[in-house]
């Protein structure tokens, strides 16, 4: 280079460096207080994360370290989340630093206090897992699909992801995060963030996710699966032997994303890709980002389950770039994902399918206040959850009495208004947290004062139960199933033919709505005609089975399916529902016989929730 065009260079450097001074941005230090977290955000936090793991199935360990930039308010020291978690060192800045674990709470583990100076920039935790780290589940060939290799998915909320990471586990932290995952060759890892679609040979993978997520949404799959492209963004992970059917089954994610995006603005991820896991999956669905973990009982075959698909994907929003501050605010994720939901189902599927979908959200809200008419506290939206595990007190009423609230909201303010008002919170408030009063503030504001309409915001949040002025739900699909249920009791008969073109969710409906006095002859007959004990659809199997419990039918061995169904599913919602029932019915001991059997496969979350309801005791574990 020669003097002039290097003089020109420094010119050039001064100027930009001139025009734009490096504005070092403004650090807020406004975090709320988190019952759930140790973390100390306002003294000090973490800001990025680089994992860097090894999977070792044969010890059933994950190993490694974690590394963060930090962000320090002058503190001598940070907090971080970890439960049940083998800490062998941690460094500042790359030196061994002091630090201790404090005691250990069942619920939210223990506190590792780090000591930093006022300058520290970075901090590096050395561990290991351990066999109670209930993030994660690691499984045999066996209680996979193709039962070949071992598989393992990790679960993070609500607060599990100081399980298997040393972390700020509250939904306040963002980071942005890079991971090295050393898995056996032959496996592939996929995490929320930027995933491969082939196998490398060697085993490592190397992630990225660049937009600032909570801990709660860290998430890590292996196994040996592979990927399927729907559309340029959109794709499913599986088994090789459920890989097409999975493809085929969310064929219509394209339509979602798009659908998703008309309504409340740009899909802000970049990628939106399923993963069908193994049958112990917890949930339905959760919605890491990028990477939707997902139930395989949701490939039914005719699609007619997606709507769980459509729920993940409405998070990418509600959740994932406007997040609840604390699991007390959950109903802000959950709430307004169903409303969501409805809408892209709506959208994709027409009216008719959301009607009865929303009935659906509906019934299931009144059970769930059945179920809690003594804690009516636990029925208002806004939760006080401190002292609790937020597992277990997030019930039902986050989603349906959430959705019955904005559906309510809709058709008293107008869906044009309501759509417009969604639109702007989800762009204003993109990439942070939310609180409930924050939020109330904001509809006050925007929405209610703007157009002068009042609405019982306050009730709805802050009250038990449903308030007066709730919207009324109908669909006349169900109303037509109602009338052939009725029929059936008064005849005695049910022709087959009236049945024929009934969806999964007329099916659904009519099995739950039995009278109570139903007999066992009577579902005998049902069954014989209508051939539900051998139903494939999960969801029908489930209903179905809930009510041979309820009602003490033991036909066409039942009882062996609904054995094999909780041996084989570990979805949380559908084997509590069955377990409550043998419960319910005064069959505690065979429900322990099946449980006995099933326990072993189920993910900790899973297995928790039905310890508490048989009350189980689990033999005694260390550490
Ligand atoms: N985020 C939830 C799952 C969750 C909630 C995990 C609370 C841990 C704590 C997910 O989006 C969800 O709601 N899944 C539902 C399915 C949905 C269609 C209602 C489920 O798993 O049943
Ligand atoms: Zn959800």
């Amino acid at each position: 280079m020669n003097t002039s065009k290097a003089l020109l260079y420094l010119i050039l450097f001064i100027m930009a460096s001139c025009a734009q001074p490096k504005e070092e941005k403004e650090i807020v230090y406004s975090y709320v207080e988190e019952p759930h977290s140790y973390a100390k955000p306002n003294n000090a936090f973490i800001k990025h994360l680089n994992l860097d793991i090894v999977v070792d199935f044969e010890n059933e360990i994950i190993s490694g370290k974690a590394t963060y930039d930090i962000e320090n308010n002058k503190s001598r020291q940070i907090i971080l989340d970890s439960k049940h978690l083998n800490i062998e060192s941690v460094l500042a800045d790359g030196k061994e630093t002091e630090f201790s674990l404090g005691i250990n709470d069942k619920y939210m583990g223990q506190p590792l206090t780090i000591n930093i100076n006022q300058d520290t920039k970075e901090i590096t935790v050395v561990y290991k897992t351990t066999k109670n780290s209930e993030a994660v589940q690691w499984l045999k060939p066996q209680q996979t699909a193709d039962k070949s290799s071992p598989f393992l998915f990790t679960q993070g909320q609500a607060i599990l992801t100081r399980s298997w990471i040393p972390i700020q586990d509250s939904a306040q932290i963002r980071i942005t995060y890079e991971a090295n995952v050393q898995v056996p060759k032959g496996l592939m890892a996929v995490m929320s963030a930027e995933n491969p679609t082939v196998k490398t040979a060697d085993g490592l993978y190397h992630f990225r996710m660049n937009q600032a997520i909570p801990p709660y949404l860290i998430a890590l799959a292996v196994g040996d699966f592979s990927y399927k492209a729907i559309s340029e963004r959109t794709g499913v992970y599986a088994e090789k032997s459920m890989l097409n059917k999975s493809y085929e089954e969310f064929s219509d994610m394209e339509k979602m994303v798009s659908a998703a995006e008309q309504l409340y603005g740009p899909y802000a991820w970049g990628q939106f890709d399923v993963i069908v896991l193994p049958p112990s999956f917890p949930f339905g669905g959760m919605e890491n980002p990028r990477l939707t973990f997902a139930t395989p009982t949701v490939i039914a075959g005719d699609k007619s389950l997606v709507s769980l698909v459509a729920h993940e994907l409405a998070h990418s929003w509600s959740g994932n770039l406007v997040t609840n501050a604390t699991w007390n605010d959950f109903w802000l994720n959950e709430g307004f994902t169903v409303y969501f939901e409805m809408r892209i189902m709506e959208a994709v599927y027409g009216k008719e399918r959301a009607d009865m979908l929303a009935l659906i959200s509906r019934q299931d809200l009144d059970d769930e206040l059945e179920n809690l008419k003594d804690a009516p506290n636990d029925t208002k939206l806004k939760l006080d959850l401190k002292g609790r595990n937020p597992d277990d007190a997030m019930n039902s009423i986050a989603y349906d009495k959430g959705y019955l609230f904005l559906r309510t909201l809709e058709e008293t303010v107008g869906r044009e208004k309501l759509d417009a008002f969604l639109k702007t919170y989800f762009k204003e408030h993109a990439f942070s947290t939310m609180t409930t009063e924050k939020f109330v503030d904001y509809l006050n504001t925007n929405l209610l004062k703007k157009n002068n309409i009042s609405f019982n915001t306050d009730e709805w949040i802050n009250q038990p139960g449903i308030p007066k002025n709730q919207a009324i739900i109908s669909s006349y699909k169900f109303k037509n199933v109602e009338h052939i249920l009725q029929e059936y009791i008064t005849s005695g008969k049910i022709d087959k033919k009236v049945t024929e073109d009934w969806t999964p969710q007329e099916w659904v409906h009519f099995i739950r709505n039995f009278p109570r006095d139903m007999t066992a002859d009577q579902m005998k007959y049902l069954d014989d005609t209508l051939n539900l004990t051998n139903s494939s659809n999960s969801y029908i199997q489930m209903v179905w089975y809930e009510q041979a419990l309820n009602h003490e039918y033991h036909g066409n061995n039942v009882d062996a399916k609904i054995e094999e169904f909780l041996t084989q599913v570990g979805r949380r919602w559908y084997v509590e529902t069955l377990f409550k029932a043998f419960k319910r019915n005064d069959r505690i001991e065979d429900a322990l016989k099946v449980y006995e059997k099933a326990r072993p496969s189920y993910h900790s979350v899973t297995a928790k929730t039905i310890d508490d309801l048989l009350g189980y005791k689990p033999d005694q574990e260390t550490n």
